[in-house]
């Protein structure tokens, strides 16, 4: 078994990393963030205000949300439905932050993801991997890069799916979301004490993947 756990903010390349980890080990890439996205999506779907504890906390009996893996990629099943592309939508991004500061969401969500880590060789990424969700992990890396890469990185994406943006915009969502998810109260998106903080504004996915193996290396 090996676990590997990458947590950091938006953009900071985690899930390209960690999907690259994934295939070159052969285990599962477990995406946490779309969690959060399906109960957001749900809140929204529902007509709820995401930032009102009660009103959410009241739908979650609702919520039932199954993961499925095929050919390195993950599909989040909500009742049912699957979501696809739905939960990528810059608004759902915001849904999902504010729902994730929800003490009951994020109870709701943690036997799920301690789970799959626990019967399953992963790589998870999110924003409290190593702190909550995999305490133990054989390699805890908190993945950052400048403000002006990830907005960069985050805009492409978003583009590509066909969403209509501009860098501007996702640069000032990007930054609320960051400090929201940076200051809750519960699981904050910290890194843990023994996490390696890994810069990747000016490295390759390639590069990158060299030197987590070679930490990884390391580390066994
Ligand atoms: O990784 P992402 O951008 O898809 O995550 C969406 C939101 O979900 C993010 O703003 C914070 C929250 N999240 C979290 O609180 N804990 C995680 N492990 C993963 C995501």
């Amino acid at each position: 078994m090996i676990r590997i756990a990458i947590d950091g903010p938006s953009g900071s390349g985690k899930s390209t990393l960690a999907k690259a980890v994934a295939r070159e080990l052969g285990i599962i890439y477990v995406d946490t963030g779309a969690l959060y996205r399906t109960v957001g999506y749900f809140v929204y779907a529902n007509g709820k205000d995401p930032h009102n504890a009660y009103e959410v906390e009241a739908l979650l009996p609702n919520v039932q949300i199954e993961l499925k893996y095929e050919n390195g990629s993950q599909r989040v099943i909500l009742n049912g439905e699957d979501l696809g592309d739905k939960i990528r939508m810059p608004e759902m991004s915001m849904y999902a932050s504010a729902v994730s500061s929800i003490p009951a969401v994020r109870q709701f969500l943690l036997e799920m993801q301690k789970k799959m880590a626990r019967e399953n060789s992963v790589v998870m990424d999110g924003r409290d991997i190593g702190t909550v969700i995999i305490p133990d992990a054989d390699l805890k890396i908190f993945l950052v890069a400048s403000n002006e890469t990830r907005a960069k990185r985050r805009t492409l994406e978003l583009l590509e799916k066909g969403v209509e943006t501009t860098y501007e915009d996702v640069l000032v969502d990007m930054t609320e979301r960051d400090k929201q998810d940076k200051n809750r109260d519960i699981a904050p998106a910290v890194p843990a004490d023994d996490a390696i903080i890994f810069d990747n504004s000016e490295m390759s996915v390639e590069e990158s993947l060299v030197e987590i193996k070679r930490l990884l290396n390391e580390r066994k």
